[in-house]
């Protein structure tokens, strides 16, 4: 994995280091920090949006939600607005993600061999943005401004440049298809369960109700999506977008029962616990009111749990309720192909057919 997203990578340094870069990266991942992000997110979901619906067009939610999530996570971490450019980021980025897991075989056309140009071509474009930067030919208010803000910083407090790198790479893609693809399964799962889409639909209108005309989502309207949120947690729980993540036991210790020695390697099963009937009654049932009452601890871990939880939690939590806010507050769906199998190869679990729908416009708000 490291060859292809980078050993700097939070996802691949050992865990002496893993301390000091994710310090360093978490600031403009907090909350207050990710305010700008949601309007910004919020204004581009609304235009494309209403786009898609007056053109009537049939759309994959999938390839929407990825092209979304992309740029927008583009423009809040390097400023790149450009789509041209955009695209061309985006396939080095996808053919990076596809290698993480491939076998690594250096044969011209091999998915690991893509993969590790592909790296290649966009560590040379991170260098020159970095460049132009420090020559003050440009500055921007984003993510890597304020790495760079750290220069004169003693080293421990600030990344080196390839750190910042591959953590770049590393956030487009821990980003990207997992959002995308939690996305894509609230659309399924609401379109399955009316009761809940009609409950979340009443919830947005009320929020959207006291907003002036062609206001952008504040955090605070984000605060008062109660039931959006355990829409999103029960998303989250049944789609299971990562299904497992490895640990490696730092000492011996026991859990529940089982003895597990130093060095171990130990692999959390989220899934087996998220539809496990002990911890969630009817598991395959999609009820997001089960969130209604506190969970047990560690029973719920879409994104993990311990110093290595997800970074982005909180920029997923509120592109998604974003996202449920935009669609079921404006607009009612049909979904076009029922297909439930899954795409093969793919790392994260997401429907084969992208799940293609077509908008259309609430009447009178209903
Ligand atoms: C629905 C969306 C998402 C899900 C379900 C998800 C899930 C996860 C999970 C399960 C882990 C592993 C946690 C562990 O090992 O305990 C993880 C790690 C990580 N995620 Fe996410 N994630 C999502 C979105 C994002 C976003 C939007 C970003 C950044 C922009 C992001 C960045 C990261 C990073 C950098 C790590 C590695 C953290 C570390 O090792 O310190 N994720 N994510």
């Amino acid at each position: 994995m490291a060859d292809a997203v980078g050993e700097k990578s939070l996802l691949c340094v050992p865990h002496e280091s893993h301390k000091r870069i994710r310090r360093l990266l978490s600031d403009p991942f907090s909350m207050p920090s990710l305010s700008k992000f949601v309007q910004k997110f919020d204004h581009m979901l609304t235009q494309k949006l209403k786009k898609l619906e007056e053109s009537g067009e049939r759309f994959s939610i999938l390839q929407f939600s990825m092209k979304m999530i992309f740029d927008a996570m583009c423009n809040m971490l390097v400023s790149i607005t450009e789509d041209s450019l955009l695209r061309v980021i985006e396939k080095d980025c996808t053919a990076v993600s596809d290698a993480m897991l491939s076998f690594p075989l250096m044969i011209p056309g091999a998915r690991y061999y893509n993969g590790i140009k592909a790296r290649q071509r966009l560590m040379e474009a991170f260098r020159g943005m970095i460049a132009d930067r420090r020559s003050g030919m440009k500055t921007h208010d984003d993510f890597l401004q304020s790495m760079l803000q750290r220069d004169s910083y003693p080293t421990i407090e600030k990344l080196d440049d390839s750190e910042i790198m591959d953590n770049l790479l590393t956030l487009i893609i821990a980003g990207q298809t997992t959002t995308a693809a939690a996305m894509m399964w609230s659309v399924k799962y609401l379109d399955e369960n009316r009761e809940a889409q009609h409950t979340l639909r009443e919830e947005q209108l009320s929020i959207a109700k006291n907003k002036l005309d062609g206001a952008s989502l504040t955090l605070e309207d984000l605060n008062k999506m109660s039931y959006g949120l355990k829409v999103v947690k029960e998303t989250l729980r049944m789609s299971n977008v990562l299904l497992w993540f490895p640990r490696v036991a730092l000492n011996d210790c026991i859990i529940d029962g089982f003895q597990i020695q130093k060095g171990w390697h130990v692999n959390i099963d989220a899934t087996c616990m998220h539809f496990d009937p002990a911890l969630y009654k009817d598991p395959m049932q999609f009820d997001p009111s089960r969130f209604d009452e506190m969970q047990k601890p560690y029973s719920f871990i879409p994104f993990g749990s311990g110093p290595r939880t997800c970074l982005g939690m909180n920029m997923a939590k509120l592109t998604l309720l974003a996202f449920l806010h935009r669609l079921t507050g404006s607009y009612k769906w049909t979904i076009h192909d029922h297909d439930p199998s899954l795409e093969k190869k793919a790392h994260i679990p997401r429907l084969r057919s992208g799940c293609p729908i077509t908008l259309k416009a609430l009447s009178d708000g209903k």
